[in-house]
């Protein structure tokens, strides 16, 4: 519940949602040095700067284990930044599958990943990641879907998605909002283009149940699309 109407208030910009991602961070994350060394690594091998939050890649790691997930899927792995969180939500027999188009990207994906000691439980896929998708063997399911890649394949990598995994399974989209982008019609990028394919196609998607969430930190302001298999 919005205790005092937003609409009421002036507006505000990435520098304050700077602070309060700091101040929610300094409060509720402990200091990461295998998560630290991702972002350097990632940075020195010239990777982009676009990978979740801190906060972004804690909530997407909560939301794997409060569903017990064991077995999860990746689309987009960059340096591993949100690979290594969601690997982190699994127990020690469980399984994160991964898939990343540039090799250059697994390649230092690996290194951060067997820095957070994680990587007996993570499997880097390279190649595009629909025909990756498309090899998969519909069983075992899945438990977790994280998609993060390329916008334009969206809708293509939620159906196939659908295909792997299980009735009650959760599958995340990132960047669903793109700074207000998808909402307006005024605005012609292909990126939003993508999502609003994806949008569209839930209205009259009855193996889903979904939801957009809005989000504003330091990445800027952007949303989750958050879809349960039925
Ligand atoms: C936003 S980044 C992923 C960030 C990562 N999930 C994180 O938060 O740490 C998107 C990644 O998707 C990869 N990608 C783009 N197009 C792809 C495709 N067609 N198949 C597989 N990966 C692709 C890019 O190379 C990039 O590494």
């Amino acid at each position: 519940m919005a205790i005092v109407p937003n609409k009421a208030l002036p507006p505000t910009t990435v520098v304050d949602w700077d602070r309060s991602d700091n101040y929610h961070n300094s409060h509720l994350l402990q200091k990461d040095q295998a998560l630290e060394f991702t972002v350097q690594n990632s940075e020195a091998n010239g990777l982009p700067d676009i990978a979740v939050s801190p906060a972004q890649g804690k909530f997407l790691s909560l939301l794997a284990k409060s569903i017990g997930a064991k077995r999860i899927l990746e689309v987009g792995t960059l340096g591993g930044y949100s690979s290594i969180h969601l690997a982190r939500a699994l127990p020690d027999d469980g399984k994160l599958v991964t898939l990343e188009l540039k090799e250059h990207h697994a390649k230092i994906a690996t290194e951060n990943i067997t820095k957070a000691g994680v990587v007996s439980k993570v499997n880097v896929i390279i190649g595009p990641a629909l025909a990756s998708l498309q090899k998969m063997a519909s069983e075992p399911k899945f438990d977790f879907v994280f998609i993060d890649a390329d916008a334009t394949n969206l809708l293509n990598y939620f159906t196939e998605s659908k295909r792997l995994v299980r009735k009650g399974g959760v599958i995340v989209v990132d960047n669903v909002v793109q700074n207000g982008c998808v909402g307006n019609p005024a605005d012609t990028s292909e990126r939003a283009a993508g999502v609003r394919k994806l949008i569209s196609a839930l209205k009259d998607d009855d193996e889903v149940e979904a939801t957009t969430i809005g989000t504003a930190g330091e990445k800027g302001y952007d949303g989750f699309l958050y879809a349960i298999r039925k």
